[in-house]
């Protein structure tokens, strides 16, 4: 009886082992995780009809819809989708598309979730004008990482962020979403928010994919206007636009995202040059482009396709992988392979670049989102820290005369203005999930910061409009105080994508506050939040100190409160140039020479800018010494070494960022009077030096792209400077 048993358990054994042998066997290759991509990738390629190929290259929404079970959305999205836009925020809905892509489909493709988490998803940080001035590229990588871990918990793989479009025109709304004037800030910036995104491995529970955005010369966009024909020579493309790009792609970004502008005639969106030419063949991009919203049948309107199928054709020709949501693919690309005008190894192409970043994410290890509360996921102390920080490092003090700041603790204290309550301003356009409620308002942050201090309120009017009514309470409260601290600037609105503006001048009502409380005689403090440089000509003689928060998100009220009191000294830097007024623009640091520097002037207004590029004040004073090279006559391959000591002689502590510009005045094409090379931000203690230095690459920081964006780099003298310290070197052959 017992070997009876035994023989029985022996035979069921066998059995099982046989049939797990077989399931292994038959286990498709792409589900192995052990296997290399590219082999899975092959694998799951050649299992794919044309159909669900197609669909892997579509983006649909998801989300929006307020329904319970959130039974309609689950319908109307098909199991084959390759992506969606997935406007929730936590993951209860996504897990239910996903098991409904994972179960339902044929294959068992996850869907790829993407949404838009700029600057924060619920733990909102400044905008990234802002986070440029903090020439912190290091806080700006923990404060992506904040976000990439609150969305990843939150149910998204995928964030279209970074955006680099160069931007010198702050009355375009989309300045407020890039790092400002220059190529280089914006390049280093891109590759910190990259690593902060994606870190080393995409498939680790924290981080989501980057897109690199908008690909390319958008921020050209005529007049500041949306959604126009941008301008640009291949020699400006190449100089001014693409090396935030090259930086991005270089740092291992998994996508791009197609713009909306043309480009000197053939949009963004079909053009084969910038997306197949330089990003696929010259650069080796192995993600994939996805298109703006709708910039696919957008093509019609912007004059180079006749009908939404011809759209679909070159804009799928050109290099775009995924359509944002018009549907243009999934209805023509069958058609547009069957007839030959496709070819389907251009098909197997971009499915594949799709599947790599699926499979980069982990998701077919890892399809779903494990539920976690609000709590776990959001608002983390210590991710507060850093976002408050970042606001700090952002904000930058335009004026402060005869040291009006920092303030005393035991003043009393008017804070007055539209800005000083409000709290959903504060968080700027782009804030994903951030709710107005988790702001520190100016308010509230000054309340807190000055304990011993009377602190009094008065709106004193809107943010626009005639209604002068509030003045009279604004008076009452100011005449009461030693100091005002005046609260002012744009809605969030204001700034962000089809939000331009014809001024930057803030609107009328504020600037009669101004000018009226200024009659009273007291010191004026005037504290600005608003997404983009401002025209403060009119108003800037009335400050007697003048602090840009930007768009500071949540922790702004804190860290403005901070550097008022002198607990936080200031340190930021702008990034983009402040006009004297708009007409001057377009005005930025690397202009190109006059060939009549002293003539040509505007003669109604000055010509200088009011704040320049990388201007900013701090409480202490830094005194530079004399920069050095380590040889002044040098060699195609030679290594120089610039050096310059800098000292805090103030009193306080402080942080410095010492600006690295080369300039090359006689080439054979005429270059910008200087341009950023190197920056670097170093704390200083009272009294304390350190020398700040930057190794030179001849080609790279002494180089320039010609039309074909071949880098060259000629003989002859080249002029380093930092702040009003110049050095020539020389070139030799
Ligand atoms: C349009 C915007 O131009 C782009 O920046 C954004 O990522 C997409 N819509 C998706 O929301």
């Amino acid at each position: 009886m017992n070997k009876m048993k035994i023989f029985c358990w022996l035979f069921l054994l066998c059995i099982s082992q046989n049939l797990l042998a077989k399931d292994n066997r038959d286990r498709p290759l792409y589900k192995e995780a052990s296997a290399p991509v590219e082999k899975r990738i092959d694998d799951l390629l050649s299992r794919m009809t044309l159909e669900e190929k197609v669909y892997q290259l579509n983006q649909y929404t998801a989300g929006r819809n307020n329904n319970i079970n959130n039974v309609g959305e689950v319908e109307k999205v098909p199991a084959e989708i390759g992506s969606l836009i997935y406007f929730g925020s936590d993951s209860q809905l996504r897990n239910k598309l996903q098991r409904k892509a994972m179960e339902e489909s044929r294959l068992g493709i996850p869907i790829l979730f993407g949404y838009d988490v700029i600057h924060g998803f619920r733990t909102i940080y400044p905008i990234s004008l802002g986070q440029a001035c903090s020439w912190s590229p290091e806080l700006v990588k923990k404060s992506c990482a904040v976000a990439a871990q609150e969305a990843r918990r939150s149910g998204l793989d995928w964030t279209f962020s970074p955006m680099i479009d160069v931007a010198r025109d702050g009355r375009w709304g989309r300045a407020s979403e890039g790092y400002g004037e220059d190529p280089y800030t914006n390049a280093v910036f891109c590759v910190a928010s990259v690593e902060g995104y994606q870190g080393g491995d995409m498939s680790n529970n924290q981080k989501i994919a980057a897109c690199l955005k908008h690909y390319v010369g958008y921020g050209a966009s005529e007049g500041g206007r949306d959604y126009v024909a941008t301008e640009i020579s291949r020699a400006t493309l190449w100089n001014t636009y693409m090396p935030p790009y090259e930086a991005g792609v270089k740092a291992g970004a998994a996508t791009l995202m197609s713009a909306f502008n043309d480009i000197s005639g053939v949009p963004a969106t079909s053009n084969h040059y910038t997306l197949t030419d330089v990003l696929k063949e010259r650069w080796k991009h192995d993600g994939f482009v996805v298109s703006d919203w709708c910039a696919v049948e957008q093509l019609i309107p912007q004059g180079v396709a006749a009908t939404k199928k011809e759209a679909a054709l070159k804009s799928f020709m050109a290099g775009v992988e995924m359509d944002m949501l018009d549907n243009c693919y999934l209805k023509y690309l069958p058609e547009l392979v069957n007839e030959g005008k496709v070819p389907v190894e251009k098909v197997d192409d971009a499915v594949k670049r799709v599947l790599r970043i699926k499979f980069r994410l982990g998701l077919f290890e890892n399809p779903y989102t494990p539920e976690s509360s609000e709590k776990e996921r959001f608002l983390l102390p210590e991710n507060l820290k850093t976002v408050e920080n970042l606001a700090e490092e952002s904000m930058v003090l335009l004026k402060n005369e005869n040291k009006t700041l920092p303030l005393s603790q035991t003043s009393r204290i008017a804070l007055i203005g539209p800005m000083a309550m409000d709290k959903e301003n504060l968080l700027g356009a782009w804030f994903a999930h951030g709710e107005a409620q988790d702001v520190v308002s100016i308010y509230e942050g000054v309340q807190a910061e000055f304990k011993k201090s009377e602190v009094l309120y008065a709106k004193g009017c809107d943010f626009e409009g005639n209604d002068t009514t509030g003045f009279a309470e604004a008076f009452r409260v100011a005449r009461k105080a030693d100091i005002v601290l005046l609260c002012l600037g744009e809605k969030r609105k204001w700034s962000g994508e089809n939000a331009s503006r014809s001024t930057l001048a803030l609107p009328h009502i504020q600037e009669k506050l101004v000018l009226e409380l200024k009659k009273l005689g007291k010191p004026i403090v005037l504290l600005f939040s608003n997404g983009r440089p401002l025209e403060l000509c009119r108003i800037e003689p009335a400050g007697s100190a003048i602090v840009e928060l930007w768009q500071p998100g949540v922790m702004g009220g804190k860290a403005i409160a901070g550097i008022l009191s002198g607990r936080v000294n200031p340190s930021g830097k702008l990034s983009m140039t402040f006009p004297y007024s708009t007409g001057q623009i377009p005005i930025y640091y690397s202009m190109r020479q006059s060939a009549r520097p002293n003539q040509g002037k505007y003669q109604d207004i000055p010509n200088v800018p009011l704040y320049e590029f990388a201007y900013g004040l701090s409480y202490t004073t830094f005194q530079y010494g004399d920069l050095k090279a380590n040889q002044t006559t040098l060699k195609r391959g030679d290594k120089l070494v610039l050096e310059i000591p800098v000292t805090n002689v103030g009193d306080r502590d402080g942080a410095e960022t010492v600006h690295w510009f080369v300039s090359d005045p006689s080439c054979s094409i005429s270059r910008p009077i200087k341009e950023l090379k190197y920056f670097e931000k170093q704390v200083l203690k009272a009294g304390e030096t350190k020398v700040f230095r930057f190794e030179v690459d001849l080609m790279r920081d002494f180089g320039y792209f010609d039309e074909s964006g071949t880098r060259f780099l000629e003989s002859g003298d080249y002029y380093i400077s930092v702040k009003d310290k110049k050095l020539k070197v020389e070139l030799t052959d």
